[in-house]
C-alpha cells in the first residue's frame, strides 16, 4: 500500500482493511469469481469461531471505535455484546465528532451504522444528534472541488471513492458526480494511481453504475470499469497472482469481483487457493453470513 498520502487518507486504508478483506473473503468463500474454477472454500467451525474472537477481541479494543470492525462482525452475522457496545460507542463518537472527521472517516461510520440498520440520516447519541449524510455530502463536494481546481482531493482519491461508495450505497446523495469525476480521474491517469486508489474508486463505480439511469454515465462507467479491471487482470498475470503488492491484491479482488460483468473470464489459476493465500482463510472462517434484515429504507 502506498502510505504517503497524508495521515487521513492512511487512516482510512487502516481502518478499511480489516473490512475489506473480511468482504473479500467472505465474497471468495463462495467461490463466486466469474471465469474461476469453483474451489473448496469449506472451513471448520472452530476456524470460524477463532476468526470471530479476533474480531469481537479488537471491537473492545478501548479508544477511537473502528467502523471497519462493525462492518466485518455484521458481514459474519455476529451478535455479541461486543458487538452492540462497539456500535453504541460508534453511534456515540459519530454524534460528537463527525463534522471534524476527514470525507473518508465520515463515510465509513456511514456505512458501517447502514451495514448495522442505523439510520445515518439521524444518529443519536447524550442527547446530541447529527445527520451523518448531509455531513458526507457537504465534505465530498469540498473534495470534488478541491479536485477540479487543484487537480487533488482535500484527502486522497482513495478516500473520495470510499465517499461516493458511502453516498450511492445509501442512495441518499449525489453520488453521480462523485462517480463522474472519479471516472474521469481514473481515464486520465490511471497509470499514476496505485492499485488501493484505482480499486477503491473502481468499486464506487460498481455501485453508481447499477443505479444511475443516465446512458452517458453509464458509458463512461462501463469503459472505466473495463479498463480498470483489464488494467488488474494484467498486472495479475505479470505479478503471479498478486496485483499490485500483497496487501493491494485484496482490494483489487474486491474489485473483480464486484465488477464481473465488466471484463472477460480469463482463464487463469485460482492464485488465491495458494498457500501463499492466508488471508482467504480468514474469508472462508466467516462462511455463511447473514446479513441483518432492516426495517427501514432510505429513500
Ligand atoms: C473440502 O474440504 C473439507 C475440509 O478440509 C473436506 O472435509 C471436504 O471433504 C472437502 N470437499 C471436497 C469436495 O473436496
Ligand atoms: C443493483 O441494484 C438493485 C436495486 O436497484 C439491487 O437489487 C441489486 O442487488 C444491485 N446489484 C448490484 C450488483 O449491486
Ligand atoms: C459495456 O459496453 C459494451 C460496449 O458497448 C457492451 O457490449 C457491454 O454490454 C456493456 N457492459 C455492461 C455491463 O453494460
Amino acid at each position: 500500500m502506498q502510505r504517503q498520502r497524508g495521515t487521513a487518507g492512511t487512516e482510512v486504508l487502516r481502518m478499511l482493511g480489516v473490512a475489506l478483506s473480511t468482504a473479500v473473503l467472505l465474497a471468495l468463500a463462495g467461490c463466486g469469481a466469474e471465469g474461476t474454477d469453483p474451489q473448496n472454500c469449506t472451513v471448520s467451525a472452530e476456524e470460524r469461531a477463532r476468526m470471530l474472537g479476533i474480531l469481537q477481541l479488537s471491537a473492545m479494543d478501548s479508544g477511537t471505535p473502528n467502523p471497519s470492525v462493525l462492518l466485518a462482525l455484521n458481514l459474519a452475522g455476529d451478535s455479541s455484546k461486543a458487538r452492540q457496545e462497539l456500535l453504541e460507542r460508534i453511534k456515540e463518537t459519530a454524534a460528537k465528532q463527525a463534522k471534524d472527521m476527514s470525507s473518508g472517516q465520515v463515510a465509513l461510520y456511514t456505512l458501517a451504522l447502514r451495514s448495522s440498520c442505523c439510520d445515518p440520516r439521524d444518529v443519536a447519541a447524550h442527547g446530541q444528534s447529527v445527520d451523518l449524510l448531509s455531513i458526507l455530502q457537504e465534505k465530498t463536494d469540498q473534495e470534488l472541488t478541491h479536485l477540479e481546481q487543484n487537480g487533488t482531493p482535500k484527502s486522497s482519491l482513495f478516500s473520495v471513492g470510499l465517499d461516493a461508495q458511502a453516498l450511492c450505497v445509501t442512495g441518499a446523495g449525489d453520488y453521480e458526480s462523485a462517480a463522474t469525476i472519479l471516472a474521469k480521474q481514473l481515464q486520465r491517469s490511471q497509470d499514476k494511481l496505485s492499485v488501493d486508489e484505482q480499486a477503491m474508486m473502481a468499486l464506487a463505480l460498481v455501485c453508481a453504475y447499477n443505479r444511475t439511469e443516465h446512458k452517458d454515465v453509464q458509458d463512461l462507467l462501463n469503459r472505466t470499469l473495463t479498463m480498470v479491471s483489464n488494467g488488474f487482470l494484467d498486472k495479475q498475470a505479470e505479478g503471479n497472482g498478486i496485483i499490485g503488492n500483497i496487501y493491494s491484491t485484496g482490494l483489487a479482488m474486491q474489485l473483480l469481483l464486484a465488477a464481473g460483468k465488466f471484463y472477460a473470464p480469463r482463464h487463469c489459476q485460482p492464485w488465491w487457493a495458494e498457500p501463499t493465500w492466508i488471508l482467504p482463510a480468514w474469508t472462508a472462517a466467516l462462511k455463511h453470513p447473514q446479513p441483518l434484515e432492516c426495517s427501514w429504507t432510505l429513500s
